[in-house]
């Protein structure tokens, strides 16, 4: 089949390879092929190659997603291929992109953890059918892979948007009853660059390989914010 490779930064090129096709083939199959066999400059990320950590994410044929689970079969149209990095981050070199601002934008939604017992206490019980548990856990096992962020067009539009990604995180961390920072953190995601720029397109939800809904928790989030605004907690 014929490959074409995103090539340099910003301002490079997609360049043409020729790659045999082979049973089961990844798109990170095809990848790795050209690095080995055709071109060892360039440039990509992975680590498990099983679906575990999210680093081989990129956009396939104009679709972002993680490279490793994607077969060649279910993506591939009129024997070609088209491999880019993942779109909304700065690109470094080829199909590596620069996850800074994307991690950046989850401190500036306080995704961190901010804990109300000391080590002298007892551990937290949070019985396993409380409405706030099971809002948090459906957003939990996200792994930072930024498909979500690659695939949302507000991101595009506003660079300043926090994102899909840490919007969910911090999603989670409201509906923790452990944690003590929810009016910092309500306040944290209610800007122009928060969850209200959100235009519910569920770009998000439908390309997160772990199945999770962000749209979802921004909802929850907006929700948050009209109740504590009305308490005047805001
Ligand atoms: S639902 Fe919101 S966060 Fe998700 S892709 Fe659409 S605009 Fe972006
Ligand atoms: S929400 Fe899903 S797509 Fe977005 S970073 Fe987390 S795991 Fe990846
Ligand atoms: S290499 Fe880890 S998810 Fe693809």
């Amino acid at each position: 089949m014929k490959v074409s490779v995103w090539r340099g930064g910003a301002e490079g090129r997609y360049q043409e390879y020729d790659v045999p096709r082979e049973p089961s083939q990844t798109v990170l199959d095809v990848v790795t092929y050209i690095q080995r066999s055709l071109d060892p400059t360039l440039a990509y990320r992975y680590a498990c190659r099983v679906g575990m950590c999210g680093s081989c994410a990129m956009t396939v044929n104009g679709t972002s997603r993680w490279t490793c689970r994607t077969h060649v079969d279910r993506v591939v149209r009129r024997d070609r291929l088209e491999i880019g990095p993942l779109r909304n981050l700065p690109v470094i070199r080829d199909l590596v992109t620069d996850m800074r601002e994307f991690f950046d934008k989850w401190s500036r939604a306080r995704g961190h953890f901010a804990p109300t017992a000391t080590k002298g206490d007892d551990f937290a019980r949070i019985a396993p059918d409380s409405p706030d548990r099971a809002a948090a856990d459906a957003g939990i096992e996200c792994i930072g892979c930024g498909v979500c962020y690659s695939a949302c067009d507000v991101v595009t539009w506003n660079r300043d948007y926090l994102g899909p990604a840490a919007l969910n995180r911090a999603w989670t961390l409201v509906k923790d009853e452990r944690d003590g920072a929810k009016l910092e953190r309500l306040r944290a995601v209610a800007g122009d660059a928060g969850c209200h720029s959100c235009h519910t397109h569920m770009s998000c939800t439908e390309r997160c390989p772990m199945g999770l809904s962000p749209t979802a928790g921004i909802a929850g989030l907006k929700r948050e914010i009209a109740k504590a605004a009305l308490a005047g907690e805001l």
